[in-house]
């Protein structure tokens, strides 16, 4: 039987874009978004969506209504569905165990998904598909739970779809993906899934495996898309050593076609909510393997990024003659990339914290960040703290130091340094001689995104610090 209605939990940014597009494309399938947030679910149904992603509110408002749906009624939504996404959260555990704290991804709303399907589904078949990210064999675990619930006539089949969209094109990936993955052992369900997106997908791009093989591939995908973030940003610090320069070294080995171009962009470390986490997961799955050399592997590609950010942080301070101390520092972009409005794991958030904990204050302009994120960031950071363990910025001290502005000039007027931390668009536009003029002199600024034209900036007067690249 065609999939009719979708039931999907968790309204985040997978579930929310992940089913706009199937609703704009699949005008036959009813598709419910749910999530136990009802402020999220609020933002949902309101003019202002609870995530910034271009493309997404056109498709939104066009199938709202009509055969998308956001509720909080999850329960609701699961006793009509035939197949359901579990789209929740997967967090890095930092409650439990030793050995599972800061590596081991949280399971629990997984585990709360799936014992409400396990209660509500309909009589007969249910497909009940992992989109979140999980690690290898978690549909043995889904499965279980599902068949616990012993309900006469109702029966599961679990199937692996892992997500590979990025933020901030979002659309885009769903619109045109580079492959569809679907892992799983019952060839009628799997087909039924391939069905929904062969309405808009070209059939050659749903590649169907085995669950295991689909579930891990998911954790290589990302640790191999860091690990290329990690090693150009390693070949970054020997470019400042020798003088190379890491854009023309990125141009050069991009340019051979077994490595390619993609990835290969210097910055301050890569952030995001997943790297991290799903880096970790598989360093959890070697060690739980008692594989000790392929965890170190993986964990180094963590630890790169690491140093990146600390000596970048690092030369911050010291350029400035070695404090920053009442100093005051414009930080462009909070976001952890562009377009998208996200700070999960920012790197701006490690830069901002390191410079308030040097006693400097700091102005921060991003243009798609709500205010009270950045404040709640600063605050009580969910970040991983790598750079100064157990130095959480106390509350008193951001409240005096951190500064929110309206626009990039206004957060560089009197300032001694801009440190670039996002690469939006609109920095790399900006009159860059207003800015300067506003500034206190030496007026410095740090790219750490290798996005601005550094002789046009040198040429102005700005010392000019970057990534890769010494000037
Ligand atoms: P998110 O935090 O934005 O959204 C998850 C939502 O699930 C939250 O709104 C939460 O309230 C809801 N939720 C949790 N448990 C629930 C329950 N039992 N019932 C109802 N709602 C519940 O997360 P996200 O960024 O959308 O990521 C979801 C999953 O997709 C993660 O496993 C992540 O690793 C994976 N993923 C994320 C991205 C990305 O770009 N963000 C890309 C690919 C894969
Ligand atoms: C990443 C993957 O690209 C997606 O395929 C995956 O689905 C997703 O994680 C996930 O599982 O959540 P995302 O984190 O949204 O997507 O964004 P990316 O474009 O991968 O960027 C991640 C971080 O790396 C950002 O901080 C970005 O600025 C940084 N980055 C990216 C670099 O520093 N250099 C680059 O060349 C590319």
């Amino acid at each position: 039987m065609p999939v009719q209605s979708i039931c999907c939990i968790g309204a985040g940014y997978v579930g929310g874009p992940t089913c706009a597009v199937i609703a704009a494309k699949c005008p036959h399938i009813t598709v419910t978004v749910t999530d136990s947030n009802a402020a999220r679910i609020e933002q949902w149904n309101s003019d202002i969506l609870p995530i910034y992603e271009p493309g997404l509110e056109e498709l939104v408002k066009r199938c709202r209504g009509v055969n998308l749906f956001f509720s909080t009624d999850v329960k609701g939504a699961v006793k009509k569905a035939d197949l359901i996404f579990i789209s929740v959260n997967t967090p890095t555990k930092v409650k439990g165990a030793a050995g599972e704290v800061g590596l081991a991804p949280d399971l629990q709303y997984v585990e709360l998904a799936a014992r409400t399907i396990a209660r509500e589904a309909k009589e007969g078949l249910t497909l009940v598909v992992e989109k979140s990210t999980v690690p290898v064999r978690a549909a043995a675990t889904i499965s279980e739970m599902l068949a616990s619930a012993n309900r006469p006539g109702v029966s599961f089949q679990v199937l692996s779809n892992p997500e590979f969209l990025s933020e901030g094109t979002a659309i885009k990936n769903l619109l045109h993906p580079d492959r569809v993955l679907i892992g799983g052992e019952n060839q009628q369900a799997i087909s039924d899934l391939a069905d929904i997106y062969a309405a808009w997908v070209p059939r050659e791009r749903i590649l169907e495996t085995s669950t295991w093989s689909s579930e891990l591939s998911k954790l290589v995908a990302n640790a191999l898309l860091a690990q290329r973030i990690s090693s150009i940003n390693a070949a970054s610090e020997l470019c400042e050593m020798t003088g190379a320069n890491v854009s023309e070294v990125a141009k050069a080995v991009g340019m051979d076609s077994r490595i390619g171009p993609k990835f290969l962009n210097p910055s301050i470390g890569f952030g995001g909510s997943c790297f991290h986490k799903d880096i970790m997961s598989l360093v959890y799955l070697c060690k739980h393997y008692h594989l000790p050399e392929n965890a170190e592997y993986w964990q180094d590609i963590i630890n790169m990024n690491t140093h990146q950010r600390v000596r970048f942080c690092r030369k911050i301070v010291s350029s400035l003659f070695n404090t920053v101390s009442h100093k005051k520092i414009a930080v462009f972009g909070f976001a952890f990339k562009k377009d998208t409005g996200d700070t999960r794991e920012s790197s701006s958030i490690v830069v901002a914290d390191y410079l308030i904990g040097e006693g400097a204050e700091v102005f921060i302009y991003d243009p798609k960040v709500p205010d009270r994120q950045i404040l709640t960031d600063l605050k009580l950071p969910q970040i991983t703290k790598e750079i100064s363990p157990g130095v959480i910025t106390p509350e008193g001290i951001v409240d005096k130091s951190v500064h929110i502005c309206r626009d990039p000039y206004d957060a560089a007027r009197g300032a001694h340094a801009v440190v670039v931390c996002t690469e939006w668009d609109e920095f790399t536009t900006l009159d860059y001689q207003v800015i300067y003029d506003s500034m206190q002199k030496p007026a410095f600024l740090f790219d750490g995104r290798m996005i601005l034209n550094h002789d046009t900036l040198m040429k102005i007067g700005f010392r000019v610090h970057c990534i890769g690249k010494s000037l």
